[in-house]
This record gives structure tokens, sequence and C-alpha cells, in this order.
């Protein structure tokens, strides 16, 4: 792994100690938008992530969640979710990370999701594999919808206006289960570590899609917008999958968006 890697794993790790620290010392948050919360671990995490990045790469532009961009002179530019998942960290769910990913000239060449609840690093370089804690992680084989665990998340701005409910619930009507563990880099994590088989979800930002999705393609899999067309980190929807269960997912999602449930909606009794 080259030094970009072994780096963005040890700030990351450093980060994720902060954010245990103040774990134990109890949470408070502030709501950035109406269920949109931050917290001090928000802000203590991405201050010492680019207080780091700063030291060790210069000429690097940075985009970070809570501090927006910082120009840089080269072309290479990090994206740093200093705590993805703050909702379950403010609600102590343990279910939240740290992810740092670095784009050369537009293309994402490495990237790593630490989760400090269990000391999992996952990692990933353009060209040299995934990997978990140092072992090589690979999606899974599993070639039926009917066979599948997957995972989705929801947006906590404009929730009310997601259309993410018909997805969910096809989905789960018709897999072993879809989990919504509400933190978007550590699905994709999964996804490359072959713990889920697929996941999608709308409405995220790059800093949360850009190491997972390195990880999943890494690790074997594949990704895509929601409609199957080439994933665009600027684009807000991805659906990661192990390769073999993209055309059917994507089929699925097509008859969604159509209307053409195979699973009719659930009616709501008319009486109590
Ligand atoms: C959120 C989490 C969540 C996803 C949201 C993201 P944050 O990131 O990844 O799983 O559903 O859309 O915004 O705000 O906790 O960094
Ligand atoms: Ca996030
Ligand atoms: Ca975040």
């Amino acid at each position: 792994m080259s030094e970009f890697v072994e780096k963005a794993a040890a700030i990351a790790r450093e980060a994720g100690a902060v954010i245990n620290t103040l774990a134990k010392r109890g949470i408070g948050y502030e709501l950035k938008g109406v269920h949109d919360l931050v917290t001090e671990a928000d802000r203590a995490s991405e201050h010492l992530i680019i207080e780091r990045l700063e030291q060790h790469f210069p000429t690097h532009a940075i985009v970070a969640e809570e501090s927006g961009a910082h120009e840089g002179s080269s072309e290479y530019r990090w994206y740093v979710d200093p705590l993805d998942g703050t909702t379950n960290f403010a609600h102590s769910f343990p279910v939240y990370n740290v992810t740092l990913a670095l784009e050369r000239a537009g293309e994402v060449i490495a990237g790593v999701v630490y989760d400090p609840t269990r000391d999992e690093m996952f990692q990933a370089e353009k060209g040299s594999g995934a990997f978990l804690n140092g072992q090589r992680i690979h999606v899974t084989k599993t070639a039926k919808l009917e066979d599948s665990l997957c995972a989705t998340g929801f947006p906590s701005r404009k929730r009310h206006q997601n259309i993410n409910i018909h997805f969910y619930y096809q989905f789960a009507m018709q897999t072993h289960g879809v989990r919504r563990a509400g933190a978007a880099a550590i699905d994709l994590a999964y996804v490359a570590a072959g713990r889920l088989d697929f996941y999608w979800e709308f409405s995220l930002n790059p800093w949360d899609m850009a190491a997972g999705t390195l990880l999943v393609r890494e690790a074997g899999g594949q990704c895509s917008d929601m409609r199957g067309k080439p994933f665009d980190l600027r684009g807000n929807d991805v659906l990661a999958d192990n390769g073999l269960l993209h055309a059917p997912v994507v089929q699925m999602i097509d008859r969604i968006y159509r209307g053409d449930y195979a699973v009719p909606m659930p009616q709501m009794p008319t009486e109590p």
C-alpha cells in the first residue's frame, strides 16, 4: 500500500480515538437542519484530520463535510467525512466511522473507512485490492436476489420527500432482508467485505461514498447509479453490489421506478 493509504489509515485511527474518548464522556448534539445533527465529535475529528492532512500533504486540496472546501495547488483532493453516522453516535448506537478518500485528477485512488467501535480498518488503493485489518476482502458470490442480504439508508435532510420507502419495501419482501444501520461508508465497506450483497442509497455526498465505492470495486464488486449507469461521485445516488446481482437489482429498480411492483404495497385497514 502506498504512503497515501497508510497515512490516511493512521489519521482515521487517530480521529477514531478522539471520537471514542468523546463517546465515553457523554454526547450532546446540535441541529444543522430539522433532523440533521452535528456533535462536538464531528468538529474535533475534522479539526484533527485537516491538521494532519495539511501537515503531510500541503499542496493537496480538501473537501470536508463540516468546513467545506480547502484549496490546494496540485491535482490531489481529499474527501473527508470526520464522523459518518452522526445520528447513531448522538444516540449511542454504535455504528459510525471516519472515512477519507483521495482523488487524483478526478479519479479516487485511495480510501479508508475506520470503525472505532470495532477497531475495524477497511482500506483500498486503486489496483491493489481491498483489505480489512490487513486481510484481503472480497464481495460475495450470491447470484439470486432471494438469497441476498442488502442495505440502504435514508437521508436526514428532506426525508419526507424521499422515495426510498418504495425501494425499501420491495427489496425487503424479495431478499433475506434490508438493513438500515445509518452509516453509508460502513454499508459500502460491508459490501466490500462480503457482509452484505448489495447496498443502495439516494441523496448522498461525495465524502460519504468516495472511499466505500473504491473498496467495493477493489473487492471485486460493481458501483453504478440507481439506473445502472456509471457511478458518478458528484451524483447523489449509488448502487453497490457484488457484480453478479447487478443486473437483477437494476431490473428490479427499473420496475419500481415504473410503479410495476413485484409485491403490491400494503394497504392501510379502513377501520382499526
Ligand atoms: C449520513 C449517514 C447515513 C446516510 C445519510 C448520511 P452523516 O452521514 O451516512 O447513513 O443515510 O444520508 O448523510 O451525516 O452521519 O455523516
Ligand atoms: Ca456521512
Ligand atoms: Ca458526517
